[in-house]
């Protein structure tokens, strides 16, 4: 009889606020049993994501929230370690959403085989994933960015924002990144060719110091954090300006409402464009924008950065960085 046993964790309250790491619990519990189709895939490594907070809180917007006492899931890549499935064998690596468990039992139709020759098999939930196809069909397909044109990306130094720059730069745009470290803005400028970096944590006006780094102004603005920092956009926006609505973050902790300035007046005498996403609106386009972002990346035209804790029992630790700034790049735990 097999007695090895699991690892898994689950939700055990709702964050008030910022999330902590009592919210969360490390349970041990028996192998979960491989049945017929079916794969048991030992986690190698998962992503943990701002979207995750909007789970927590209970409330169902585009997906369902979390259920307290039950196993989190989220984005994995692993290796198939036992098979009853035609379509996987032994030692192939595959993502799926799976449990931030040590082991998972999947349904092989459910989950996507990776090709290790093509990238690091970690890149699968990053730049060759979710924030990667984020930051492609955002800027590229709601920004539409032009050659000269000024992009800023707010959360900048983060998964996405890192992509987003560096697409940008591709397309011939001049790019303003904004951040929240000096590590970060020098990454950015020095690593990653943005034009101007701005930490935002440190500069004493952050109105000025987007308005001195754009000259003419502001045509695509790719928002991965609201508040204060996109309020300090607005004025700036040039005659059809983009903005692609991406995320929120300064707001998913936040736990009275938050009232800013009305934006309407600058959208309307700039004849401007404000768009929401949700990157599973491009389902059917994954396939182009992998393809793609490999290959920027195997012409050395895109870098990617990851920041790895490791560790099962740190993924509580490691998502509640994302909100304190810890990660530079995508945050990952290695589990093994
Ligand atoms: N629409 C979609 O389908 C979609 C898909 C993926 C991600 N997103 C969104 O895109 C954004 C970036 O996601 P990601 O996965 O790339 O995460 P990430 O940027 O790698 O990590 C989050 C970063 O946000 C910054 N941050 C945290 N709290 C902040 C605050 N109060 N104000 C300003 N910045 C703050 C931190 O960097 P600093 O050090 O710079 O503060 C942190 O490193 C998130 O809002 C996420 O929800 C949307």
């Amino acid at each position: 009889m097999d007695t090895k046993k699991n690892r898994e964790i689950i939700l055990t309250r709702r964050p008030d606020g910022m999330p902590r790491e009592e919210d969360f619990r490390l349970i041990e519990t028996d192998m979960p049993q491989c049945k017929d189709g079916m794969v048991l895939v030992k986690t190698l490594y998962l992503s943990v994501d701002p979207y995750m907070r909007g789970r927590m809180s209970g409330v169902k917007t585009y997906i369902s929230p979390f259920e307290l006492d039950k196993t989190i899931t989220g984005a994995v890549v692993g290796e198939v370690v036992e098979t009853k499935s035609r379509d996987l064998k032994s030692g192939d690596i595959v993502t799926g959403n799976l449990g931030w468990c040590d082991y998972n039992v999947a349904d092989s139709r459910e989950l996507r085989k990776i090709d290790p020759k093509i990238a690091p098999i970690s890149t699968t939930l990053g730049i060759l994933g979710m924030p990667g196809l984020t930051a492609y069909f955002g800027l590229l397909d709601i920004g539409k960015p032009s050659s000269g044109e000024t992009v800023v990306v707010s959360g900048a130094a983060g998964a996405v924002g890192t992509a987003v720059g560096q697409i940008a730069k591709i397309r011939g745009c001049r790019v303003v990144g904004i951040a929240g470290s000096d590590v970060k803005t020098k990454y950015l400028v020095n690593e990653l060719g943005f034009d101007v970096a701005i930490n935002y944590k440190t500069t004493p006006d952050i109105k000025k110091a987007i308005k001195d780094a754009c000259p003419n102004g502001v045509d695509i603005y790719f928002d991965n954090v609201g508040g204060e920092i996109s309020d300090a956009v607005m004025p700036l926006l040039n005659h059809k300006a983009r903005i692609v609505l991406c995320g929120q973050i300064s707001r998913y902790n936040i736990t009275k409402p938050d009232v800013g300035p009305r934006i309407q007046g600058y959208l309307l005498i700039k004849s401007a464009m404000m768009k929401g996403f949700i990157i599973m609106d491009y389902a059917d386009r994954y396939e182009e924008g992998i393809v793609q972002l490999a290959q920027w990346i195997s012409q050395k035209k895109l870098k990617y950065a990851e920041h790895v804790i490791e560790g099962l029992e740190n993924v509580p630790k490691a998502f509640i960085g994302l909100f304190k700034g810890e990660n530079l790049g995508k945050q990952l735990v290695k589990v093994v």
